[in-house]
């Protein structure tokens, strides 16, 4: 079976779950398109970079990502390192004819993505922008139920994602503050995984109204370029910077069929932790999915006799999207980590198939597009045309 050499870029956080996908994907889905080889991991602290390479398993690593596209046996660039450096290692990457997974959001700004995408294109590479959510089975299986008609013509949809990590003033100044390094906040950092799955659920989106905020100003400065998460509190002595993008957003969208909705993003929502959330409601029914309860969909058809018409749980199983090669059966647990695996096997495959997966970098381009717009209607406080991919 062909194998294939990996080159992973940034060894945090994202590293450690793509690392354990690599390692998984070809135990859930055997026969596996190819099986991933971790050849090289790169991070710019030398020991977080030495350290990886023995806990992920990686066969060497290296403090320069140069060395990684300049590996000839390289065959695939990971790239897992903060937002401000995807653009200039996924361009490289795809002039020295690498495949590419990257992380979520895509670049800085659409002009950064447009350049990243055609690049891509130019080179005839393979693409993957590492919106892993939309990967979840029952998000594939509300897809499903839409595609089919089961709840009719789409009206509206709300979503959400809220966290409370970093809704303590004391949580340190990380890259995730810092609008170079970041781009922007709350809406680029998680507020782009829910219009990636309601952009993929619902359809194109056309105009948006946006408001944003920055309900906590400054924040204690940290050393290091990892975020830990909030998991490291400083103390009141320490010295703060101010925080130069949004905590929080929230805007209406107007979809180009029609479809309006509403999206909230925000970092300051004590006892949320993971709280993704759609409700689609449709001419024949409503979806409602809770990423905190992801086995679950809630849907109710409007068909159903009135006397037993309400909402009902499907637990996701074998029957489901993907779920021939999960788990034998429903509810014994689709993690975090299945998300990545499944995204893992369909850039894999793709790969292997000489076509774009999805999502791909044209869609993280409509996307920073679409991020643009809101950070442009929070400014004007209008409505905002989303400018087309060109
Ligand atoms: N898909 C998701 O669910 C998800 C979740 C978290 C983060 N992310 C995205 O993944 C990316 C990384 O986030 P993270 O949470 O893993 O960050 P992190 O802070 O945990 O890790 C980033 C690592 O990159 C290293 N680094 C920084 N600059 C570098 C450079 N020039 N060369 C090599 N290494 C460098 C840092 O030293 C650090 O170890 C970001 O784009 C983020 O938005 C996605």
């Amino acid at each position: 079976m062909k194998k294939m050499n990996i080159g992973l870029i940034g060894a945090g956080f994202m590293a450690k779950a793509h690392s354990i996908a690599y390692a998984g994907m070809p135990m859930f889905f055997w026969p596996a398109p190819a099986i991933p080889v971790k050849k090289t991991i790169v991070d710019i602290n030398e020991e977080i970079a030495r350290d990886s390479a023995d806990k992920l398993a990686f066969k060497t690593y290296s403090t320069d990502w140069r060395a990684i596209i300049e590996d000839p046996e390289i065959d695939i660039v990971d790239i897992c390192t903060p937002n401000n450096i995807h653009a200039e290692i996924a361009i490289a990457a795809a002039k020295a004819g690498k495949h590419i997974i990257c992380e979520k959001p895509l670049a800085l700004t659409s002009t950064q993505a447009r350049d990243m995408y055609l690049a891509a294109k130019e080179n005839k590479v393979t693409t993957m922008v590492a919106f892993n959510y939309r990967k979840t089975p029952a998000v594939q299986l509300a897809k499903k139920y839409i595609t089919e008609g089961a709840i009719g013509r789409i009206l509206d949809f709300h979503g959400t994602y809220l966290q409370d990590w970093s809704a303590d003033p004391n949580s340190p100044l990380s890259w995730r503050f810092q609008k170079s390094i970041c781009g922007s906040g709350a809406l680029g950092d998680i507020g782009t995984h829910v219009v990636d799955m309601l952009r993929f659920l619902v359809g194109d989106f056309d105009s948006v109204n946006a408001r944003t905020a920055t309900y906590i100003p400054e924040r204690p400065t940290q050393s290091g370029l990892s975020d830990s998460l909030g998991n490291i509190k400083s103390s009141s002595n320490t010295p703060k910077k101010p925080v130069d993008v949004d905590d929080q957003c929230c805007f209406m969208v107007q979809c180009k069929n029609g479809a309006f909705g509403t999206i909230e993003a925000t970092r300051n929502a004590w006892g949320r932790n993971n709280f993704i959330t759609f409700e689609i409601h449709g001419t024949e029914g409503t979806i409602y999915f809770n990423y905190e309860r992801r086995d679950e969909l809630q849907v109710c058809f409007a068909k159903d006799n009135d006397d037993r018409r309400g909402f009902r749980t499907v637990y996701t199983g074998p029957s489901h999207p993907y779920g021939s090669s999960l788990w034998p059966i429903p509810a014994l647990g689709i993690g975090y980590t299945e998300t990545k695996i499944i995204e893992t096997y369909d850039f894999f495959k793709a790969i292997m198939e000489n076509r774009q997966p999805e999502p791909n970098f044209k869609d993280g381009y409509a996307i920073e597009l679409i991020s643009d717009a809101v950070l442009e209607s929070a400014q004007t406080q209008q409505w905002t045309k989303i400018k087309e991919i060109s």
